[in-house]
């Protein structure tokens, strides 16, 4: 067997580790029903599995990974963790570029899982690290033969790779009426949206995001919480069919974390506290009459990577505090 028919063979195996996610039903909601999607149990423990797979399995496809290539991509969080150990499984050099912002955690299993870690360490321009991410990501690929970048916000195979998930939805409901889906590259939001509607046409999809976000608006603040939100306008979102937009403190997404911890037992990360909070704040605000809708939250990752933060009272005094801090000297000029 040739190489690239083994690399094949590989991702499709990693793939056999992704899906069949459980989904919950919490309970006590008067008037609706809402479950949950637990992501976390996929492959590297997220949802970017899917997105990840599915961009790797079409670059070997198309003989765009093949021996001795590098994978490059921009990524502190899942994505990067994720295409990290899937590289790693298929005896494919990965080089992740980071920077400060990082999460100690992250950074420790980007260093375990990938070939190479760079560290941009120069802000640029608007003050933050995405545009010298991308600058050091495009010199990466220039410079270096044999490269790939998987580039997760420009990618279709990012929201194409949600049909297995969406599949899943599909077959579980026989009417599904409301999902909330938090948001970054909108890999998942536009794909789900997209196969998700086909069974059930009349389904309102909430994109839920962060205060300070610039998906779905321009008034930028300094974001805390790792996963949600993004710098940028997602590439992806131009014509997709997203409902309704819910922005997010990040008092509502600490506050749903721990709901949704205390009241169900989910210990999931702030992605996903933010759904359920939407998800409560939506559906509560709303009378219903007749049979009870369905509602479903998605849940990208777990509760672990943020023990030291969301679900840390010192950590959620000191950066609420300087939230507050830096609303008032906004305010002043
Ligand atoms: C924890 C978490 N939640 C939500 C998302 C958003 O997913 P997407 O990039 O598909 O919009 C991400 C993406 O990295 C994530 O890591």
């Amino acid at each position: 067997m040739d190489r690239n028919q083994k690399m094949i063979e590989d991702i499709l195996k990693i793939r056999e580790q992704i899906g069949k996610t459980p989904l919950v039903r919490l309970e006590h909601f008067p008037g609706f029903n809402l479950f949950a999607k637990l992501e976390y149990t996929n492959f590297s423990g997220s949802i970017k599995d899917r997105a990840a797979n599915n961009i790797l399995y079409h670059a070997i496809k198309e003989n765009k990974i093949r021996e001795g290539t590098i994978v490059i991509e921009s990524s502190s969080g899942n994505f990067g963790i994720s295409t990290a150990l899937q590289c790693n499984r298929l005896g494919v050099d990965f080089c992740a570029v980071v920077d400060p912002q990082i999460s100690e955690i992250n950074l420790k299993m980007l260093r375990l899982f990938a070939s190479r870690v760079i560290m941009v360490d120069q802000p640029d321009e608007t003050g933050g690290f995405l545009l010298n991410r991308i600058r050091k990501v495009k010199e990466l690929v220039e410079i270096t033969d044999n490269s790939y970048w998987t580039n997760q916000y420009e990618n279709p195979n990012n929201f194409l790779g949600y049909a297995g998930l969406a599949d899943e939805i599909n077959r579980a409901f026989s009417s599904l009426d409301y999902l909330f889906v938090p948001t970054s590259s909108c890999g998942t939001v536009v794909g789900l949206t997209r196969f998700v509607k086909q069974q059930f046409p009349d389904l309102v999809v909430v994109a839920v995001d962060i205060e300070g976000s610039m998906i779905f608006s321009d008034k930028k603040c300094k974001r805390y919480i790792p996963g949600l939100g993004a710098g940028r306008k997602a590439a992806f979102m131009e014509g997709a069919p997203v409902d309704e937009v819910m922005i997010l403190t990040h008092e509502e997404i600490i506050s749903g974390c721990r709901d949704l911890l205390n009241s169900h037992s989910v210990f999931a990360g702030g992605s996903s506290g933010a759904a359920y909070f939407a998800a409560c704040k939506f559906m509560n605000g709303r009378k219903w009459q007749g049979s009870s809708p369905n509602a479903l939250i998605i849940c990208p990752d777990r509760g672990i990577p943020y023990i030291d933060t969301i679900y840390n009272d010192a950590w959620v005094t000191k950066i609420l505090e300087e939230k507050t801090m830096n609303e008032l000297m906004e305010k002043v000029g």
